[in-house]
């Protein structure tokens, strides 16, 4: 397995090592091989150089099974431009049209939520992740003058909704929940009614070829609320893309936050190439103490080994975790975990013989 590693700012190569640490631990008890090519990509490289990706970057990628990203942001670079130049350039040029985001509440991990515990909150969310008000489409009109207009506009195709739909309905059937197959929509039908009738459209077209799984529907301001309320309730949720930027950080949250939540950018597609990233961001005002968790990037490895070719290793990895965080980390902010960052690392590689 060749796998490109952006440690990217702040705390993101903090994390991205112990990740690393997990690989090589579990790689010896799986027993595969790998390889791993950094690249220096981010904030300080285009502080330094001027260039946030050179014009070849994708295509170096997709030489590599997987792609591993630490964080990027950087207190110095106006918001937007590495977001825009690097992340979202990656995943648009990569074609990764899955964003695969799960809300697992791993045990020993609080949640905001009275009352829910780790058989509550336990679904998945799949966002579709190149579509959307992110393609950037839009402009601007009289800029700078009191009449001025802008445009952003949401595009969505038939063929970027079929496949993102499709993934979702087999991810589901795959998943295989003992408390039954459910994957919800999560859209706004009774606004967007040119947009997100394509989605409905298309949503019930594909639902036919999976009976076994219950198709269901939520407007996503419900879906808010029930997320709160109610999140046993969820199995896979499918959603656009900038519904599930918002409705992932609300996961994120109650699934005890940026600290343990993880996510992969995925062309599912015969040689494409993923990436996989903690959700959370460079939290500059940490970096080089030693306090953040890695346990969201830590997690983001043993996605990328699932859905890359080895998921036994994947399973190990999330074991592993579960275990530290159920018996040994006090809490999952940075600093109060009751260990460092290497500590909780190194707790991971010592849990994966135990798992
Ligand atoms: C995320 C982030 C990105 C997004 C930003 C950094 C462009 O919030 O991965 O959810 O909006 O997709
Ligand atoms: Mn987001």
């Amino acid at each position: 397995m060749k796998i490109a590693v952006i440690g990217g700012d702040g705390t993101g190569p903090e994390v991205t090592r112990e990740a690393l640490k997990v690989l090589e631990s579990v790689s010896k008890l799986e027993n595969f091989e790998y390889t791993t090519t950094e690249f220096p990509f981010g904030g300080d490289h285009y502080l330094k150089t001027g260039e946030i990706l050179p014009a070849n970057a994708a295509e170096t990628l997709r030489a590599f099974d997987a792609i591993f990203l630490g964080a990027v942001g950087h207190p110095d670079v106006k918001p937007g431009v590495l977001e825009k130049g690097l992340l979202l350039e990656l995943r648009f040029q990569l074609d990764q049209y899955i964003n695969l985001r799960p809300v697992k509440l791993y045990p020993g991990v609080e949640t905001p939520l009275a009352g829910k515990g780790p058989k509550d909150i336990d679904f998945v969310v799949v966002r579709e992740n190149t579509e959307d008000m992110y393609a950037g489409v839009g402009g601007f009109l009289k800029k700078n003058t009191p009449d001025e207009v802008a445009t952003q506009t949401a595009i969505y195709t038939r063929k970027g909704c079929e496949r993102v739909i499709r993934w979702a309905f087999e991810y589901t059937r795959k998943r295989n929940n003992p408390k039954g197959k459910r994957l919800t929509l999560v859209a706004k039908t009774n606004v967007l009614t040119f947009g997100h009738d394509l989605v409905w459209r298309t949503w019930q077209d594909i639902a036919k070829d999976y009976p076994d799984v219950e198709a269901d529907y939520n407007h996503v301001d419900a879906c808010c609320m029930w997320m709160v309320k109610n999140p046993e309730y969820y199995d896979v949720i499918v959603t656009t893309n900038m519904f599930g930027d918002i409705i992932t950080d609300l996961g994120a949250m109650i699934q005890g936050g940026m600290g343990v939540a993880a996510g992969g950018n995925i062309n599912p597609d015969q040689g494409g190439t993923s990436m996989y990233e903690p959700m959370g961001g460079s939290a500059p005002k940490y970096t080089g103490q030693n306090v953040i968790n890695p346990i969201a990037a830590i997690s983001a490895m043993g996605m990328l080994l699932e859905h890359s070719g080895q998921p036994e290793a994947g399973a190990r990895v999330l074991r592993a975790i579960e275990l530290v965080t159920g018996t040994k980390m006090k809490g999952q902010a940075a600093g109060k975990m009751g260990y460092s960052t290497t500590e909780v690392g190194d707790l991971v590689c010592e849990a994966l013989t135990a798992v």
